[in-house]
């Protein structure tokens, strides 16, 4: 029953194409106008490391790193301006805008690791090993920046498994395998060992430059031995909430891993872990019905720092509540681009103003009408489609 209902809403899908005149020149094909800028390391200029010489001699857990949630899915041409879209740019689009850390979730679909929104059936955005492919690509083209990804495992397959296809895809020369500073170097208790991170020259220099966390990891014979790179999430990140539904509810609490929840974010903290703030929201349609809240966005992505909602306020209130030099050191948002939402990482990082080497996205250039018109149209498609979100609440276990 549950697969002729996904087979349904598939179908449903497809038909979910927003007329023309609601399409928006940001939704790819476009060409990039002359808004690029030139790369970071025309000779003679100073080296930079994340889009600026300052971040150089950071330790990565000093720093901001801006992350695009549901990075693989688009609520772009490629896709109808799915509703269910999380992002209105792709994943390497985002990385040369600046966004450094990419968060997906990871279904297994006929033997194969695939991009997949809470079901393959509701959005697949293909196999795991092409996605890393091209972010491989990005890499070799940017030799000075430093990457992070966050992958859901949520059919709980082997850190082989995802190994397998890190190697596949030629990723894994650029693996960061961690050293620990508290419980030595003993891989198979890397999860439960605090990592002396290094700075982001280190890791440029040793061009390890690909950080990997994974929820869950489970533990197979190989995992640690083969594939110390492949890092358990919640032994070394600590979340905030992430299923929001009032601009008013961001909170800077610790949310997971549940180990801490007595401890608490000052808990975790003194235990190693990276604060990661989730930093987005959905509209509840109904009870259940949750798709990623786009009518607030520039709201919820603004670096304003009093604004109920604005992810600058948000960040502000979590370095105060942690206290001291803390900043988070991952944040997560929906359509990335929209605030725009690394304002405010450039801020805490002591960047403002000042970050080189970020190209605007393709057929961006101001036009903030034609956002305005993508939402008009996308809640005419919200409406026609109330009951297929229905379906899909059962299966929300999103992050
Ligand atoms: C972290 O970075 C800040 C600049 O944002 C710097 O002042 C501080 O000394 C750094 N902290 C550590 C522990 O290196
Ligand atoms: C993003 O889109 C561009 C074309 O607009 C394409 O070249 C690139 O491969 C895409 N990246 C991903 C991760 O799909
Ligand atoms: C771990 O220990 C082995 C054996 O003592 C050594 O060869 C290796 O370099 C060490 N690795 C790290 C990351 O310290
Ligand atoms: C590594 O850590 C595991 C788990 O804590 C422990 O059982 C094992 O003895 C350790 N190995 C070494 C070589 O220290
Ligand atoms: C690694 O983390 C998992 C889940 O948190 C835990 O069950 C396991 O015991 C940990 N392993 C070690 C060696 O600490
Ligand atoms: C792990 O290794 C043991 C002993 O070699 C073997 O019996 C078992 O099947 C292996 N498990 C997996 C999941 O590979
Ligand atoms: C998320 O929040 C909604 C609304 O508060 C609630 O109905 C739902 O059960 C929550 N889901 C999860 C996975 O926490
Ligand atoms: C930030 O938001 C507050 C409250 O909405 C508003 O009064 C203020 O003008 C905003 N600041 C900026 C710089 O936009």
């Amino acid at each position: 029953m549950v697969r002729s209902r996904l087979r349904a809403l598939t179908a449903l899908l497809a038909l979910l194409v927003i007329p023309e005149a609601c399409a928006s020149p940001q939704g790819g094909g476009t060409t990039a106008a002359t808004t690029a800028q030139p790369p970071s390391t025309t000779s003679g200029a100073p080296l930079a490391c994340n889009n600026s010489p300052d971040l150089c001699s950071r330790a990565y857990n000093n720093i901001t790193h801006m992350g695009a949630h549901d990075s693989a899915f688009l609520r772009d041409d490629t896709t109808g301006n799915s509703i269910a879209g999380n992002q209105f740019f792709n994943a390497t689009v985002a990385l040369s805008a600046g966004i450094r850390m990419l968060q997906a979730q990871v279904h297994l679909s006929n033997g194969v690791l695939e991009l997949c929104h809470t079901s393959c059936a509701l959005l697949d955005a293909g196999p795991l090993d092409v996605c890393l492919a091209k972010i491989k690509s990005w890499l070799d083209a940017n030799p000075n920046e430093v990457v992070t990804l966050l992958l859901v495992n949520a059919d709980n397959q082997p850190a082989s498994s995802f190994g397998a296809a890190f190697e596949r895809s030629g990723l894994s020369t650029y693996a960061f395998t961690p050293s620990f500073s508290s419980t030595g170097n003993n891989s198979t208790s890397s999860n439960s060992s605090v990592i002396a991170w290094p700075t982001l020259q280190q890791m440029i220099a040793a061009n390890t430059r690909l950080v990997t966390f994974i929820a869950p990891l489970p533990t197979d014979n190989t995992t640690g031995q083969t594939y110390p790179y492949l890092l358990d999430e919640f032994a070394h990140v600590f979340e905030t909430a992430y299923n929001i539904t009032s601009l008013a509810s961001f909170t800077c609490a610790l949310d997971r891993p549940s180990t801490f929840s007595a401890s608490g974010a000052s808990g975790a903290l003194a235990a190693g872990l990276l604060p990661l703030l989730n930093h987005f929201a959905y509209d509840l349609l109904t009870q259940d019905i949750m798709i990623p809240d786009v009518s607030d966005i520039d709201t919820t992505n603004s670096p304003n720092e009093t604004q109920t909602g604005a992810l600058g306020d948000h960040a502000r209130r979590c370095m105060a509540e942690w206290g001291g030099d803390v900043k988070p050191v991952f944040v997560l948002v929906d359509f990335y681009d929209r605030g725009p939402a690394i304002e405010t990482a450039d801020r805490v990082n002591g960047i403002a103003g000042r970050a080189v080497g970020r190209m605007s996205e393709p057929g961006k250039s101001g036009d903030q009408n034609s956002g305005r018109k993508l939402e008009a149209g996308a809640r005419v498609a919200a409406v026609l489609c109330g009951w297929f979100l229905l379906e899909s609440a059962g299966a929300f276990e999103d992050w």
